[in-house]
């Protein structure tokens, strides 16, 4: 199964800059473009919050023109910059949680369960996981089929960069005690941090994926140069392959922009395409016993 993450989106109106500097909606375009240029195509693209940057209607309006180009079904979650209510009205078909907002919503796919969990509170920065919320989560995990993917907008533990940390996830002890109960959540994804981060979590991993736009400077030792420094470093998305056999999951990063290839080595390749490819299968076959492709479609 594979899945592209895309975090942070920060959607403004049209023409109009986030912080009268970054071209949030640009962005967003890229990574759309980028998503649609995959083979195979995904088989779903998450949001993982900060849709908009101030959660209004005419900024949704704007993210689900933008998301509209997709040729994968998209979900997403809302974030601290969204407002859940408004997303809601706005999108229901992409935050498709109408009975529960504040909790919300599960996508089954063959042997594997996308939660989507709302971390936010409305009016507040930081993200909580309370009470309602665990029994809900818990609920879906011991339903689900062999595998589970949870998704939210606050990653669940201190990244070390104190200053995003302060506007951090309350309840992250509590959701890694819950998860560590179950083994079968493969993986807990999250964005809010505006960079890649890999974490151990509940006996599974976590990952904070970048932003579409801009970027959060790496803080970790309180340099006071960095405090809440933003920057303009490789706006990405996280490509997450799920091996529903083994339940292990490959994360890749992919950055939106394209970069120039090495024309000494597109210019060989080029001229040497068959004969590679044939000597690139036999190692493959040395390498792990079986042809590329043998292990069939996971
Ligand atoms: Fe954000
Ligand atoms: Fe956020």
């Amino acid at each position: 199964m594979l899945i592209v993450q895309i975090s942070d989106t920060h959607i403004v109106e049209e023409d109009r800059l986030v912080y009268r500097a970054i071209d949030a909606n640009e962005g967003l375009r890229k990574a759309v473009a980028k998503i649609n240029t995959m083979s195979p195509q995904p088989d779903c693209v998450v949001c993982t919050g900060d849709l908009t940057n101030r959660g209004r209607a005419s900024q949704y309006e704007v993210f689900g023109s933008i998301v509209s180009d997709l040729k994968a079904p998209l979900f997403v979650i809302p974030g601290n910059h969204d407002d859940t209510d408004c997303l809601q009205r706005s999108l229901p078909d992409l935050w498709r949680s109408a009975e529960a907002p504040h909790l919300g919503f599960i996508h089954d796919q063959g042997q594997t369960r996308l939660i989507f969990l709302n971390s936010t509170i409305a009016g507040e920065h930081h993200g909580h996981i309370d009470e309602e919320r665990c029994t809900w989560l818990r609920a879906h995990i011991e339903d689900a089929p062999a595998h589970v993917l949870v998704f939210l907008h606050h990653p669940p533990f201190e990244t070390g960069i104190w200053w995003m940390d302060a506007i951090g996830n309350s309840g992250g002890q509590v959701l890694e005690s819950l998860l560590a109960e179950y083994n079968t959540v493969r993986g807990v994804f999250a964005g809010h941090i505006h960079r890649p981060i890999v974490r151990s979590f509940a006996g599974t991993i976590c990952h904070v994926a970048p932003s579409t736009s801009h970027q959060v400077a790496l803080d970790i030792r309180n340099d006071d140069a960095l405090f809440m420094s933003e920057n303009h470093e490789p706006a990405g998305m996280l490509v997450h392959v799920l091996d529903q056999h083994s339940g292990n999951l490959t994360t890749h990063i992919q950055y939106t922009d394209t970069y120039a290839e090495v024309e000494t080595l597109k210019g060989y390749v080029d001229e040497h395409r068959d004969e590679l490819r044939g000597q690139y299968k036999v190692l493959f076959r040395k390498t792990h016993g079986r042809d590329y492709g043998d292990d069939g479609n996971r």
